[in-house]
């Protein structure tokens, strides 16, 4: 299955620590990439050095314009889901999309401010992580367990200088040169 996470809206002044966590989030949980349609070199910058450390080959790609890259994305057989409060219940469309994503990469999109409206027509799912407003760091750590069931949180990350020995109590981490 593959992922990649749209990050639309992102105000380099204001979200820099929500747009990071939705990379992170995006990292953890099973997502090839992050795409940000705004600058923000800072924002790549600590992403890239968690992946250094932790391991794994998550991309950050920013000053996208992303009305091309969702076109290309489709055009290529990529399907286009975008979470928004106002779509359908994840628990009425899920079982569709990860149907859908064993054949076709999926592109998961996410606001910041008001979403322009194109993105609810172009997408091929607008769905709502339940239909009250929250967050998209929410919102994302939701869908995407929900579309891989939980096993990405058993995913290996390739490369890690830093890998945590789980334990009961205390802290364990494997440090490799
Ligand atoms: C803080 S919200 C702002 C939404 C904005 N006020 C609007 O009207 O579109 C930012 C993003 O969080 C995500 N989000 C918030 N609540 C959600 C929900 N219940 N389900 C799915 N996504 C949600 C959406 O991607 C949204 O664009």
């Amino acid at each position: 299955m593959e992922i990649v996470v749209l990050r639309l809206g992102h105000r380099p002044e204001r979200d820099k620590r929500i747009t990071t966590h939705v990379g992170l989030v995006a990292r953890a949980l099973g997502a090839r990439g992050m795409i940000l349609a705004s600058e923000d070199k800072g924002v790549a910058r600590s992403i890239k050095e968690v992946t250094k450390r932790w391991g794994g080959d998550f991309f950050v790609q920013t000053e996208t314009k992303w009305r091309e890259e969702v076109k290309k994305w489709k055009r290529k057989g990529g399907k286009v889901c975008h979470l928004t409060m106002y779509g359908e219940n994840i628990l009425d469309a899920i079982d569709e999309i990860r149907k859908e994503a064993k054949k076709a990469r999926i592109m998961v999109v996410v606001g910041a401010e008001k979403v322009p409206y194109d993105v609810f027509e172009v997408a091929d799912w607008n769905i709502a992580v339940s239909n009250q407003p929250h967050s998209e760091i929410a919102a994302l750590a939701l869908f995407l367990d929900y579309l891989q069931q939980g096993k990405e949180l058993k995913n290996k990350f390739e490369h890690a200088r830093l890998e945590i020995v789980p334990k009961r109590r205390g802290k364990k981490v494997m440090i490799s040169e």
